[in-house]
């Protein structure tokens, strides 16, 4: 399980940052893989108003949102938000990344492209400010929930906390630790309890990342599947995302999975993609088959989507037996 943080606040050691510590070391005792960024220590420019968003459903602007933010979100199986309140709202720089997010937005309601993975992936959101006011969280909620939707994300809810204002804090707060704890079990329980498929091939560029798509989409979040590669490319192929575009499924910065960060013991099933597929061992008898369908000889758009037919038919088959 892939969980991104996204810490807003500017101060390092603030009350925003010991929510999200709290909140990854749980999710890290669940067995997941956490990684936090803060906008305020990145180059993420302001949204421009370019509307290739909209139109193309690119942002030409080159900064750490295109080299590494659009591809973390895209594959985060857990998002979360922590946020200070900043005049009822996110700080800047944090408005700067949701902003840019315009661009899912574009792919998703100008363009008609679906996220295939958003019935298994989840939004979550922690905040804090230092008044008490009712309504000090209806800004932040409003934008999560618009933020969240623009990814296709299903928004889980959030953790607010009024009266929490200088460094510390919150750690000096009765419930905070014990709420963060119960939350992580229940966003963790609910991506696992899920019964686990895993799509292996060579470089999970194309055939593994066509199946987990279809079969996430299909199984209208039944199941997790995930895809990995023995040796993963460094981005998933242009055409298969092309490929895939034709049915509607948005696969523009997924990218492959190195195997050897999967722990295999978590998945039901172990799917290998290929002919050319060997991971050796028997740690997977009973668990394992093997879908013989070889690396395509050529990468044109009518075998492509051969290929895609396929591999749809098989998925669609999988769902009928499990
Ligand atoms: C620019 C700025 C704007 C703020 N606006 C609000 C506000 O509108 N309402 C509020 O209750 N607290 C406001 N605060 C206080 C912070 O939300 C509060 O101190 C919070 O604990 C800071 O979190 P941090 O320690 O993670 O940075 C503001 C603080 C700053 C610096």
């Amino acid at each position: 399980m892939n969980i991104l943080g996204l810490q807003g606040s500017p101060r390092k050691k603030g009350n925003t940052h010991e929510l999200m510590s709290l909140f990854m070391e749980k999710a890290a005792s669940h067995g997941a893989d956490t990684r936090v960024i803060t906008p305020h220590s990145m180059n993420i420019q302001p949204c421009k108003e370019l509307i290739l968003c909209e139109k193309k459903g690119i942002c030409p602007i080159k900064d750490d949102m295109d080299t590494q933010v659009y591809s973390l979100l895209k594959n985060a199986d857990l998002i979360v938000l922590a946020s200070p309140v900043f005049f009822y709202n996110v700080p800047a720089q944090l408005k700067a990344l949701i902003d840019r997010c315009q661009m899912f937005w574009g792919r998703k309601y100008k363009l008609n492209l679906m996220d295939p993975n958003r019935h298994v992936r989840q939004g979550f959101m922690l905040a804090c400010g230092a008044s008490g006011g009712k309504k000090l969280f209806e800004g932040l909620e409003l934008t999560a929930k618009i933020f969240f939707d623009a990814l296709s994300i299903p928004y889980k809810g959030s953790l607010t906390y009024r009266y929490v204002e200088n460094p510390g804090d919150i750690k000096a707060h009765p419930t905070a630790r014990q709420d963060i704890t119960q939350a992580v079990d229940t966003l963790c329980s609910e991506y696992f309890l899920k019964p686990g498929i895993l799509f292996i091939s060579a470089k999970d560029a194309c055939r593994s990342q066509m199946a987990k798509a279809f079969l996430n989409t299909h199984a209208e979040g039944r199941f997790r599947a995930l895809s990995a590669g023995i040796h993963p490319a460094a981005t998933i192929c242009e055409d298969t995302s092309a490929i895939m575009a034709e049915k509607d499924l948005d696969l523009k910065y997924t990218h492959p999975e190195p195997l050897d960060r999967i722990d295999m013991e978590r998945f039901e099933r172990v799917i290998l993609v290929g002919d050319d597929v060997n991971i050796g061992g028997d740690v997977l008898s009973g668990r394992t088959e093997i879908w013989k369908i070889p690396e395509p000889k050529d990468r044109s758009p009518a075998t492509l989507a051969k290929l895609r037919h396929e591999i749809e038919g098989r998925v669609l088959q999988l769902i009928d037996i499990i």
